[in-house]
């Protein structure tokens, strides 16, 4: 695998100029910084690793440090998230790539927000070219696995295996 991978800083300058108070105002703005590698689809499967998405998008991540092959991979886990917003699960990326154009992926990066744990705040200041390359990497594993089930609403009750995230209440 081609690991020539090059951080580009493109903002420096004007990140330098903007100050403490305004970049923590603008946190999910993107900042200009992006990923460049031999190809798009390289810089994407290098975004999902170290952007951390298949630590939840990937059944197996954890449990086996990492190993699993690119074709078993972002196809979602079928273990929830509970918390106060119900039970949530990490979608099959695979599935949801195939079914939209790609400027409409992009376009849902930069601007949604949603239920936790998926970190929506950090998808929404990536780089367009970054977004491009994801979408670019799932496009070029394909379509496999099958769609995770539907979230469950606040206060209802888990319909599978679940992972509590709600922090626990101090003793009185
Ligand atoms: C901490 C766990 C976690 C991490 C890390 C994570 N996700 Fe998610 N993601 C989720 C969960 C849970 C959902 C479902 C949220 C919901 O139903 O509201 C989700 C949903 C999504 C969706 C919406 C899919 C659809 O069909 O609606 C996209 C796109 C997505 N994640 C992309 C990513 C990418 C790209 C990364 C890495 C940069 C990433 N996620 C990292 C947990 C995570």
């Amino acid at each position: 695998m081609n690991t020539h991978l090059k951080l580009t800083v493109v903002a420096a300058a004007l990140l330098a100029l903007t100050g403490c108070r305004q970049s923590q105002a603008t946190a999910a703005a993107p900042t200009g910084v992006r990923v460049t590698g031999a190809s798009d689809v390289e810089a994407g499967r290098y975004l999902t690793v170290v952007g951390g998405c298949n630590d939840c998008h990937t059944a197996g991540w954890n449990e086996t440090g990492g190993n699993v092959p690119d074709a078993q991979r972002l196809t979602g886990t079928n273990v929830g998230w509970q918390g106060p917003w119900g039970v949530t699960y990490p979608a099959n990326l695979r599935l949801t790539a195939a079914a939209m154009s790609e400027d409409d992926w992009v376009a849902m990066l930069r601007t949604r927000k949603d239920r936790p744990p998926m970190p929506w705040m950090n998808l929404n200041a990536m780089h367009e070219q970054d977004s491009r390359a994801v979408y670019r990497y799932l496009r070029a594993l394909g379509p496999a696995g099958e769609r995770m089930p539907e979230a469950t609403g606040p206060g209802e009750p888990a319909r599978t295996a679940f992972i509590p995230i709600a922090p626990p209440q101090a003793p009185r």
